[in-house]
């Protein structure tokens, strides 16, 4: 729809040039004017006369009512006045040789336009803990981050997604402490990361009562720092061990990294910013601890280093950030994270710019809200967690009944409970605004009734199943027509996808392309109940629907790769 309004806004400025010679607004101005009537039986866009009421001195309705008797231009069908707005149909034939045309040419860049060529967009995203559960609460950095990467790349954007591992910290010394005492190899390479974890948790029920056990680990941490040859090849073990299970769910999820460079990468790095930092006299001892104080800018003071001189969170993360500028020369740089977290990302985003780094201005935060289970909190200390290899496995399980149930002859039918089991996790979780906090429940997300992922896979597999019967038909070369108000409006949905694009990376929010995918969907199957396509009984009119049917599936498949959704031909 927005080049539909950018020639409406053209042929509109001429008309209303010929109402008065000074009208005070431009062409983009009244491009952004433009509003989405609530109703399409009232109109496809809305322009409305307030503005111009002062300027014209006369009453909006008035002046809506002059537009629509002398408003004309080719894309579109008619212009009607209403309460002070001049609603505008969109023409039968823009939608044929604008929008699916487009669709047909452009393929799977249909959508974009480019805008982030040239551009260096970096995402800070998933980034476990190392040897700590990779839980639920680790679903919305994982997706929220890989969808607007995918989102910025469809842009042109040049993207690197950075998976900035939890690998550095006392934890480790800890770890190590355990593993020496009750650690067992084997059973570490076949359990994986649980063990880590059963080890980890072991360590603190000992620690109750044996405090120096703490003592030890951080012994054990300090000897890693300085490179003790064990520990390094211990170290470097539990994190390939955790690494490899991490990468079995992100290939579930179709994701990869340009780079793991974790929080340990950045330890020589450090030194360097802190001593800059001293050099500006931005550093402030506290009770040992040196700190910059961020009074003035309403915050608590941003810790950069303990009593005993090490490093904390936000020291490595201002390293990182200096880093990655030098190496990416970024236009953007995005963090995705548990809104937990703000505050810290405001800290030491203010820190980068007291340090004088001209580019602190092209940090984002991008925070989101916490996940329930069935109404339950999650809290890792009590141990109720739930893992998100067991999640997307619970979602392929319960696919795989629901298959053998209802299609037990399916082709392939493991690739497909994975691409819809998984599939539907990330969408229940992306329809969401990402800063709401959710509740997830099971049942409702594989639902395939309802704005659910398996709906939307399913009315993919639904075009697929379409085209398939067609492939008989020669309707690639038919001239198009519409005859239905389900055809234009199916063809008008698709047409708005460059705006949700647009407006998903605008405000970081996945959730715009999944509302968008399942206003998509109503509409095709709307008009899949409506129109006979196939055996309708007009040659012209059965292969222009089947085009239509072609570019949904195109539009719908692009739409399903920007949520990290993979598509499926048969359900
Ligand atoms: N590892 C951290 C956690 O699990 C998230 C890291 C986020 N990224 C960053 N640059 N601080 O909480």
């Amino acid at each position: 729809m927005f080049n539909f309004k950018l020639s409406v806004a053209k042929d509109l400025y001429k008309c209303l040039l010929k109402l008065s010679s000074d009208i005070q607004l431009t062409e983009n101005d009244l491009l952004s004017m433009f509003e989405y009537p609530p109703d399409s039986s009232l109109g496809d866009i809305a322009f409305p006369c307030f503005k111009l009421s002062k300027i014209l001195r006369k009453a909006p309705p008035v002046i809506a009512k002059e537009l629509s008797e002398v408003f004309s231009s080719d894309v579109i069908s008619k212009a009607e006045a209403v309460n002070g707005y001049l609603n505008i149909f969109v023409s039968n034939e823009y939608l044929i040789k604008n929008v699916l045309f487009e669709i047909e040419n452009k393929k799977d860049k249909y959508g974009s336009d480019l805008s982030g060529k040239g551009k260096v967009a970096v995402f800070d995203y998933s980034s476990p803990n190392v040897a700590k559960p990779f839980h639920i609460g680790h679903l919305g950095t994982t997706v929220i981050g890989h969808s607007l990467k995918k989102l910025h790349e469809f842009q042109g954007y040049d993207c690197v997604g950075i998976n900035y591992l939890g690998d550095w910290g006392t934890q480790f010394g800890k770890l190590i402490v355990a593993y020496n005492m009750w650690g067992n190899k084997e059973r570490i390479e076949k359990n994986g990361v649980d063990e880590l974890v059963s080890l980890y948790v072991k360590f603190h029920n000992e620690a109750e009562l044996d405090n120096e056990l703490n003592q030890k680990a951080r012994n054990e941490f300090t000897k890693l720092e300085h490179g003790d040859e064990t520990n390094i090849a211990l170290w470097k073990w539990f994190v390939d061990i955790s690494l490899k299970e991490y990468q079995k769910t992100y290939k579930q999820l179709g994701i990869e990294f340009d780079s793991y460079k974790g929080e340990s990468f950045y330890t020589d790095k450090m030194p360097e910013q802190v001593q800059k930092l001293r050099d500006l006299g931005l550093l402030k001892l506290d009770e040992g601890a040196s700190i910059v104080d961020l009074s003035k800018y309403n915050m608590p003071p941003c810790l950069i280093l303990k009593k005993d001189g090490s490093t904390l969170y936000p020291t490595r993360d201002i390293a990182a950030a200096v880093y990655r500028k030098n190496t990416y020369d970024f236009d953007k740089c995005i963090y995705v994270t548990a809104a937990g977290q703000s505050l810290h990302f405001a800290q030491w985003f203010k820190v980068v710019e007291l340090m004088g780094y001209d580019w602190y201005d092209k940090l984002v935060h991008v925070p989101y809200g916490t996940v329930s289970i069935n109404g339950e909190k999650l809290a890792t200390r009590t141990g109720n967690v739930i893992l998100l290899k067991d999640l997307f496995s619970t979602a392929i399980e319960k696919v795989n009944e629901i298959i053998s149930e209802k299609n037990p002859n399916l082709e392939n039918k493991e690739d497909v409970a994975e691409a819809v089991g998984v599939g539907s996790v990330v969408f229940y979780y992306l329809y969401n605004n990402r800063i709401k906090d959710i509740n997830f429940v099971m049942s409702d997300a594989l639902s395939f009734e309802g704005n659910t992922g398996p709906y939307a896979q399913y009315t993919y597999a639904r075009t697929c199943g379409i085209l398939e019967k067609a492939k008989d038909v020669n309707w690639q070369n038919s001239e198009p027509i519409i005859t239905t108000n389900d055809e234009a409006e199916l063809l008008k949905v698709l047409s708005k996808f460059n705006e949700a694009v647009n407006g998903a990376i605008k405000d970081y929010e996945p959730s715009i392309i999944t509302r968008y995918i399942i206003d998509i969907c109503s509409i095709f199957n709307k008009f899949y109940h409506n129109c006979n396509i196939i055996t309708a009984d007009d040659d012209k009119i059965k292969c222009s629907r089947i085009r239509l049917v072609n570019a949904t599936k195109i539009v719908l498949g692009t739409a399903f790769g920007l949520i990290c959704m993979k598509k499926t031909e048969k359900i």
